[in-house]
């Protein structure tokens, strides 16, 4: 089928974190009544779809990363009925949904792990998991040296049905989330029911949690964590593109298909854009661009490899610079060293709000002119900052604590969004709310909030609307070849040709440069020089004929 036009390609897509994005009951976290009472923004974004982070039943020991029951709304979040009014009303407005399904591992409350640890080693139900003797003398060692993503071993020891000391069980991520065992297919079907569930109700697509660790070595050898031997024994085996080709045709059965999109951390561009061939995922996020630092030879360096890797496959780009697991980049772009990795977070580090901001502003412009779709993240749009004074008794993030503190975890982009007033909880919670955020806002939120900002379009929130609105209007933006322009050191300037081309130039250089040659300007991050040129630090989006 031709799905050269096909929404996904293009799309701009806002990322919903539900247990932060508003509380209508007035518990302290977010559920699905406040986000249906604040769909208004999300219109008035002008964003073309919503991607949920797991509203499933879980105990919350990794924020809903954990689901004890994939087709079921876990109650502090709301109900399935309210789930389905909630697609439908989207569509109403024209916004499509994308939910997030979890299939590396599961809940450690799921009735099919707690299945496995009452009938004991042996039984079709372990076999479900990843479940083994320990070594040494009494099973007192795990069954290997592996490492949790979260820090601390990746095993686990069970007791028997009988108390006594048992088989231990892998967990890549919490102790809360065995890993499930790909190579069993009661496993797979159980997925592929998961994913017609949640395209039967009307989901759009889904974001795939940890989309390249679901198959294992089954010898579960030990190996050298800082020199991994290929193929990695949990990450990316060839054998998971066998479960994305199924989940293809799932998603292709409709009749107006529904997207795939994946969440895999590869640092090899080629082995990542495997994921996207054809016949598997649709797309998925550029975390290569997301951790990029703030220069100019950089950004398009990895620009130029993005769109590489992708067009052998077929599959549009996509542009993202925050989301759950990450510092939130407002941060990031205002500190000395503005690049990411997932194991150097920087805590603490000076960062300059002022330059940050105008970075953000000029880097929107960006992302919202390359070739493909943009993924934001609740709350950029207000100039959200990473709360980094979380007191540790109020964190939350397994990270945390599996790494007793040495790691901050992740709490600091996952604060309760700020939506109107002068003080916590800033509209988060109604007014008789019974509990407070659960995470605590920083006073310095009056000045974010949507109401704060709404009034006026130069604010960071005015921006959002009017570029999201404008590239709408724009043919040549979202998916589409883009080229080059010559330009100063340390500019970036390219064209989106077509029958209306658009200049994205963005100033990263020392000082003020001229704008390209133009018919108009349709659009800048920030003001002008009182001569018309391009400040440090900002963007511009420019018609040239
Ligand atoms: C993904 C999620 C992250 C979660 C982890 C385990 O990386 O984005 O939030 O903790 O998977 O499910």
């Amino acid at each position: 089928m031709d799905d050269t036009a096909a929404w996904w390609r293009s799309a701009v897509i806002y990322q919903i974190y539900p247990r932060s994005f508003a509380d209508g009951n007035g518990d302290g976290l977010g559920d699905l009544r406040g986000v249906r009472a604040h769909l208004d923004h999300l219109a008035a974004l002008g964003v073309d779809a919503v991607w949920f982070n797991p509203w499933y039943a879980s105990p919350q020991a990794d924020a809903g990363y954990d689901v004890s029951d994939y087709r079921a709304i876990d109650p502090v979040f709301g109900s399935l009925e309210e789930a389905e009014e909630l697609i439908q009303e989207a569509h109403a407005l024209g916004i499509k949904i994308i939910t997030d399904v979890v299939p590396n591992h599961c809940s450690d409350q799921h009735p099919w792990f707690q299945e496995a640890l009452r009938t004991g080693p042996g039984s079709a139900a372990r076999d479900l998991f990843w479940f083994r003797p320990g070594r040494g003398a009494d099973g007192e060692l795990p069954p290997n040296e592996w490492q949790s993503i979260f820090g601390g071993p990746a095993w686990t020891r069970t007791k028997n049905p009988d108390g006594t000391p048992g088989e231990w069980y892998l967990h890549l991520f919490a102790a809360e989330q065995p890993d499930l065992n790909w190579d069993n297919p009661k496993v797979r079907e159980e997925f592929e029911d998961v994913l017609r569930f949640w395209f039967d109700r009307g989901a759009d697509g889904v974001r795939i949690d940890s989309a390249a660790l679901l198959l294992k070595d089954r010898t579960l050898a030990d190996f050298d964590q800082a020199d991994p031997p290929n193929p990695h024994p949990f990450e990316d085996r060839d054998e998971v593109h066998d479960v994305y080709r199924v989940w293809r045709e799932i998603a292709d059965s409709y009749p107006d298909k529904r997207a795939l999109i994946g969440e895999v951390w590869l640092p090899d561009a080629d082995r990542f854009a495997a994921y996207m061939r054809p016949d598997e995922l649709h797309t998925a996020f550029n975390f290569a661009f997301l951790g990029c630092a703030w220069q100019a030879d950089a950004l398009r360096t990895v620009i130029d490899e993005t769109l590489a890797v992708h067009a052998p496959v077929g599959a549009p780009a996509t542009w993202v610079l925050s989301n759950h697991d990450v510092p939130r980049h407002v941060t990031r772009y205002g500190r000395a060293d503005t690049s990411f990795t997932l194991d150097y977070r920087q805590l603490g580090a000076y960062t300059d709000r002022e330059l940050g901001l105008r970075r953000s502003r000029a880097a929107l412009l960006l992302n919202l002119a390359l070739p493909g779709s943009v993924y934001l993240y609740q709350g950029e749009e207000l100039g959200l900052e990473e709360v980094e004074d979380i007191p540790d008794e109020l964190r939350q993030d397994p990270m945390f604590f599996r790494t007793h503190g040495a790691n901050p975890g992740r709490d600091g982009c996952r604060v309760p969004l700020p939506w109107s007033g002068s003080a916590a909880p800033f509209g988060f919670s109604p007014a008789d709310a019974t509990d407070s955020p659960w995470l605590p806002q920083p006073a310095t939120w009056a000045d974010r909030t949507v109401e704060a900002l709404a009034g006026d379009p130069d604010s960071m929130l005015g921006l959002y609307r009017r570029a999201i609105a404008l590239r709408r209007t724009l043919a040549v933006l979202g998916d589409g070849p883009m080229n080059w322009l010559a330009a100063p050191a340390g500019v970036l300037s390219f064209e989106r040709p077509g029958a209306e081309p658009v200049v994205c130039m963005v100033n990263l250089s020392e000082g003020p440069v001229a704008l390209a040659p133009h018919a108009e300007i349709l659009l800048t991050s920030g003001p002008l020089t009182a001569e018309g040129e391009l400040p440090v630090d900002t963007a511009v989006w420019l018609r040239i004929a």
